[in-house]
């Protein structure tokens, strides 16, 4: 079972890229999938997506190809002005590349979402704006999203452990979620 995660910002320590990485470490430990993930830094090194393409650098023939072959997708964005980061709706809108495929897009992938803002309003209208992108990508939204608030909490040490119980639970919840779909994507 193949899981791919992409998300984060540039900044060192994301918090979005930590969670998602967390959902993806649990994966691989608890629901022995392999993983790969595409953080801030690799999503940074996209150029803006080009509709008329179809020239692709090597990061974005290695994005598309692993999400072609993934069995369950993890996104995490920070909440920026009320809404996705410029940086991870270039990586979706890259997916473009995938329309013309057997299964395009986000087709029957459960797909965890996460979200992590400076405040309780941006973590909720932007994990709804990510619901709705995964929606229109034919993609399925696990039950359970998570959206931070990265100021009222803590969620990681200055090592970068997550250390908040609570969102160490839902990251168990999400990963869970988005392996019991996988898993049947995989054998089918
Ligand atoms: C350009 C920009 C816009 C932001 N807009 C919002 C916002 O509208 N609402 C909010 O609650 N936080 C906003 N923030 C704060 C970030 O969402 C918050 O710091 C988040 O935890 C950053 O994620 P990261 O740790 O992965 O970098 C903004 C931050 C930046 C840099």
């Amino acid at each position: 079972m193949k899981i791919v995660g992409f998300g984060g910002t540039s900044r060192e320590g994301s918090s979005s890229e930590r969670l998602v990485a967390a959902v993806l470490r649990q994966l691989e430990i608890e629901h022995d999938a392999s993983v790969r993930l595409f953080g801030g830094a690799a999503l940074a090194a996209l150029p803006h997506y080009d509709p008329s393409g179809p020239d692709r650098d090597e990061g974005q023939r290695a994005f598309v190809e692993a999400v072609r072959g993934a069995d369950g997708v993890v996104i995490g964005s920070p909440g920026y002005h009320g809404g996705v980061s410029g940086l991870v709706k270039n990586a979706i809108d890259l997916l473009e590349d995938t329309a013309r495929d057997a299964r395009p897009y986000f087709h029957d992938l459960p797909v965890g979402l996460i979200v992590s803002a400076a405040g309780w309003q941006a973590g909720g209208v932007t994990l709804s704006a990510l619901r709705s992108i995964v929606h229109a990508m034919r993609g399925w939204p696990t039950p359970l999203g998570i959206a931070i608030n990265s100021v009222a909490q803590r969620p990681f040490d200055e090592s970068g452990a997550l250390v908040d119980a609570g969102i160490a639970a839902q990251v168990a919840a999400q990963a869970q979620q988005v392996a019991r779909l996988a898993r049947l994507h995989a054998d089918a």
